[in-house]
């Protein structure tokens, strides 16, 4: 699978944001690097340790930018950031209950691809044409 990049043509022009975003796209690519080296549980747990911050704070950070534009998509929006915020936390629940191992780094994969595939490819530029209103 080719790995995806971060690229110009997804920069919101909100600097706060396209650094989230960038960091976001550096730590997966961490990760499926990792797996070709047998060192997938520890970077694994690293971008856990991320997601766990970038779901409060990068979230909150996006959400004010909506409210600041007026964005006529917001609740839409709003309800992806649950969804996943909810899919993160129980991941992080089952983490610590269960432990990692490098299975749980492919699936994690999957899901963080289709992430950035879905919301950040999508969702997240729907919003550019409405900041320079
Ligand atoms: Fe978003």
């Amino acid at each position: 699978m080719p790995i995806l990049e971060w690229n110009r043509s997804l920069e919101t022009g909100i600097e706060l944001i396209d650094n989230q975003h960038q960091e976001l796209f550096r730590r997966i690519d961490r990760l499926e690097l990792a797996m070709y080296n047998g060192r997938a549980v520890t970077e694994l747990r690293n971008l856990l340790e991320y997601l766990e911050s970038y779901i409060i704070e990068h979230f909150h950070d996006e959400e004010e930018l909506m409210l600041r534009i007026n964005y006529p998509g917001y609740a839409a929006h709003v309800k992806e950031h649950n969804d996943f915020r909810n899919k993160i936390n129980s991941l992080l629940a089952e983490c610590k209950g269960k432990g990692i191992d490098s299975y749980l780094a492919i699936d994690v994969d999957k899901q963080m691809r289709k992430w950035l595939e879905h919301h950040i490819m999508k969702t997240d530029m729907a919003i550019v044409p409405f900041i320079n209103k």
